[in-house]
């Protein structure tokens, strides 16, 4: 009898038809996010999962599975999941780190191209026909680029993909990280290690790269915002909750900092009515920091190389604690 794989949404055919061939395949066809106690149930049943960032893949969920070999996540961040339990039971838990690398640095700088130039809210000057004045000394200024400082929260991956960017427009890189990186990455990228406090205070630009944690909720909350240059902007394509989302609107509406450019939020999806919605400082996008055709193709091949080898009781080729 074939194994059961369960999905908590579908994804690419070329996928399904792979997995059906090995699999018994079910897809959720019911609300998304699944509700977690439909998802409590379904565990129940399965050798392996394969979910994605809305789901939460919490201790209930794992302590209901019984037969559950792997947890296969389409995604890089697995915050959605308690790997602890998952170690506890032996349930292997596989992610798509590295090819989506790319993607998301080349969001977290559209971000920062296009709160820093204002193309968003010119969009939406000309979308709304008010388009009155034209090429006036202050009309729609944003600010360079070249010599302004980018701090880079995190120089993992994506941090480094970002800095590399960020050279290519001589911006100057500054980076914080829990390890300081090697010397000589530090002069591939022109980087400088600072402390946390100075890249708050020092930098134009912060973009965040870390992922959502203890240590890292809320970390960026009224008391950091204070501490940032009234011409700064923030860049978020990490995870909304490292940001505490009701002081980013009083910062951006008080002008405590510039703009922001948000990829990421504390609850998704926002609604149109949401406070950042209000804002014209903020350049907001629904969570795509991976979406490009390519890279998407390329996570589903990793999520589902993850899942056999997991079903096999082999370890997955990007795995998470056991
Ligand atoms: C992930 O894969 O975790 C990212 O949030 C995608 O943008």
């Amino acid at each position: 009898m074939k194994k059961k794989v369960f999905l908590t949404r579908t994804l690419h055919d070329f996928a399904l038809e792979q997995l059906k061939k090995r699999y018994q395949v079910e897809v959720n066809s019911g609300k998304i996010p699944i509700q977690q106690i439909k998802l409590q149930s379904k565990i129940k049943e399965v050798d392996g999962l394969i979910c994605f960032p809305y789901d939460k893949i919490n201790k209930d969920v794992i302590e209901s599975a019984k037969n559950l070999k792997v947890i296969s996540t389409y995604s890089v961040g697995f915050d959605h999941i308690d790997t602890e339990s998952a170690k506890k039971k032996k349930i292997r838990v596989g992610y798509t780190p590295e090819v989506l690398t790319d993607a998301t640095a080349n969001l977290a700088f559209s971000l920062l191209l296009d709160v820093s130039r204002r193309i968003s809210e010119g969009d939406r000057i000309i979308r709304n026909g008010k388009w009155k004045e034209i090429y006036g000394a202050y009309d729609y200024v944003g600010v360079d680029l070249k010599d302004k400082t980018i701090g880079i929260l995190g120089l993992g991956r994506i941090g480094e993909m970002l800095a590399k960017r960020a050279k290519a427009f001589d911006m100057k890189i500054a980076y914080h990280n829990r390890n300081q990186v090697s010397k000589a990455k530090e002069k591939m990228l022109n980087a400088k290690y600072v402390s946390f406090e100075e890249l708050v205070s020092q930098s134009d630009f912060i973009s965040i790269h870390v992922p959502h944690t203890k240590e890292t909720n809320n970390l960026f909350g009224m008391k950091n915002f204070k501490k940032m240059k009234k011409t700064a902007y923030l860049i978020n394509t990490s995870r909304g909750k490292v940001i505490n989302e009701k002081d980013l609107v009083t910062a951006l509406k008080k002008k405590i900092i510039s703009g922001a450019g948000l990829d990421v939020f504390e609850t998704e999806p926002i609604k149109k009515s949401h406070p950042l919605a209000k804002l014209e400082n903020v350049v907001l996008a629904p969570h795509i920091g991976s979406s490009t055709e390519e890279t998407r193709i390329k996570m589903v091949e990793i999520a589902v190389k993850n899942l056999n080898l997991g079903m096999n009781g082999e370890k997955p080729v990007y795995s998470v604690g056991y």
